[in-house]
């Protein structure tokens, strides 16, 4: 791996909540990298703080109650912790994405996945037409081996 390049590097991260009961250092100094193609896991028990950590490094902590209050994550030369909503807002979900331990909560069931696939792609790809995103959209379920059935 040492000859990749390394993407993210979270560096004595400290993730904090403060609440009326007093303050929750929920991540407390952490740190890790991962190299381009790496795969991490991170294993740990319930409330050890993994989910906090993930949302850190997509700067997507509720605040208040949470600050990330230490540390730095470095993703190539950029240290998102120091980018503005609207900067992070480029490179989250285009470059950067979590899945999210409730699916209830991100993938609406009204909805086809095709059609918030392409709600997405929308977002990110400035004067895409709906017709290209479909096209992405159907070209990226194909890679991850999803059937399409288009109606
Ligand atoms: N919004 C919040 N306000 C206060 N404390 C919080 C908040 N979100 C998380 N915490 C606390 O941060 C700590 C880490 O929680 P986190 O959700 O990261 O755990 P986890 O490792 O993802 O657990 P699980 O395996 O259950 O998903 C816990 O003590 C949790 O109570
Ligand atoms: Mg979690």
């Amino acid at each position: 791996m040492n000859n990749r390049n390394r993407v993210l590097t979270v560096n004595d991260l400290q993730t904090t909540f403060f609440t009326d009961s007093g303050e929750i250092p929920a991540v407390d100094h952490i740190d890790f990298h991962l190299h381009d193609g790496e795969i991490l896991g991170i294993v740990g028990e319930s409330g050890c703080g993994k989910s906090v950590t993930s949302l850190s490094i997509m700067g997507l902590i509720p605040s208040p109650p949470g600050k990330i209050v230490g540390g730095e994550i470095l993703y190539d030369s950029l240290n998102l912790t120091r980018l503005s909503e609207k900067e992070m807002r480029k490179i989250r979900g285009n470059e950067i994405a979590m899945i999210f331990q409730e699916p209830m909560t991100s993938l609406n069931p009204l909805f086809t996945i095709g059609n918030q696939m392409i709600e997405a792609i929308l977002i990110h790809e400035k004067g895409w037409s709906k017709k290209k995103a479909e096209e992405r959209a159907i070209e990226i379920l194909k890679l991850v081996g999803l059937p399409v059935q288009m109606d």
